[in-house]
């Protein structure tokens, strides 16, 4: 069965889903994105997503496209003609096409709206949560708003980039104060040398994870504190556990950073078990 894409108001052959030159994504990476898990044919977490992609919007003064029941009736459709049980789902809004200027344009040019659902080799992502996935540092050369879903990731891209050619699986990111930020495409966490799981606090310096947030109810309900405290890169090289977290990943253990071994080098136990949590928590809606 060939690929379906949704592209400003039709569903479209993959192959001839095309948007104009002058889309202002294309030339001024001026639009937000959002990646959604598919599982069993539905999406997880949908509210949390539309929402987070409601404040980019918002952030960034780009109307939506259509309104949000409209927009859930174009994903789910988006998903159901594609026929996928197991994958992700890819929306991104810009700010249209317009004549080339970087301010905005005058008028009320209409958002462009495009989504695109694939399949997820989920044999994959369970062997790397067997394994667990080593990491990189690396400095974070990104602008001063991670808190908006930006589709402007050359940065992340350059740093996962490295990472892939130095056999890590992901980058993270560090501050000019030498704290860890996030990963390049995911939230990082570790498990300290006193036994508290951290992860860095809300801020413009991450993005605010969808995954992120559904974990933290996972950990209420588990009986599992939470320190929302930047850390060290000394700190991941003592931590006991360390994972990353995001929709495509959701959970995966780290372990190396830097060519050097975190706690056993095993994937740790306080990290299995809030992935096995994790899908009890994680609800499709509707
Ligand atoms: N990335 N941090 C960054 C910089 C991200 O790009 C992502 C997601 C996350 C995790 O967010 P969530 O849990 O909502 O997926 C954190 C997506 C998957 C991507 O760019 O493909």
């Amino acid at each position: 069965m060939s690929r379906i894409a949704y592209v400003n108001g039709q569903y479209v052959p993959h192959r001839q889903a095309v948007v104009h030159i002058e889309d202002r994504g294309y030339q001024f990476a001026d639009g937000v994105y959002e990646v959604c898990a598919i599982s069993h044919g539905r999406l997880i977490d949908e509210t949390l997503h539309l929402r987070r992609l409601a404040r980019s919007l918002g952030e960034l003064r780009i109307p939506p496209p259509m309104t949000e029941p409209a927009l859930q009736c174009v994903l789910r459709e988006t998903v159901r003609r594609n026929r996928v049980d197991h994958g992700h789902l890819y929306l991104q809004i810009t700010r249209g096409v317009a004549p080339r200027d970087h301010a905005f344009p005058a008028g009320d040019a209409p958002p462009s709206l495009v989504v695109t659902v694939a399949r997820q080799n989920r044999e994959r992502l369970a062997k790397l949560a067997g394994t667990g996935v080593a990491v990189v540092t690396l400095p974070d050369q990104r602008w001063g708003r991670c808190d908006i879903k930006s589709i402007a990731l050359l940065p992340n891209v350059l740093a996962k980039q490295t990472a892939r050619e130095q056999g890590a699986y992901e980058a993270w990111l560090v501050d000019a104060q030498g704290y860890v930020t996030e990963g390049a495409s995911t939230n990082a966490w570790i498990v300290d040398q006193q036994g508290r799981l951290r992860t860095r606090p809300l801020g413009s310096d991450i993005l605010n994870g969808v995954t992120r947030q559904v974990l933290i109810g996972v950990l209420e309900a588990q009986d599992v504190a939470l320190l929302e405290e930047a850390f060290t890169v000394a700190e991941v090289h003592t931590a006991s556990e360390a994972f990353i977290s995001s929709s495509t990943a959701i959970l995966l253990p780290v372990i190396q950073i830097d060519g050097k071994k975190i706690g056993t080098g095993q994937p740790g136990p306080l990290t299995q078990r809030l992935r096995a949590a994790y899908r009890k928590y994680s609800a499709p809606i509707g």
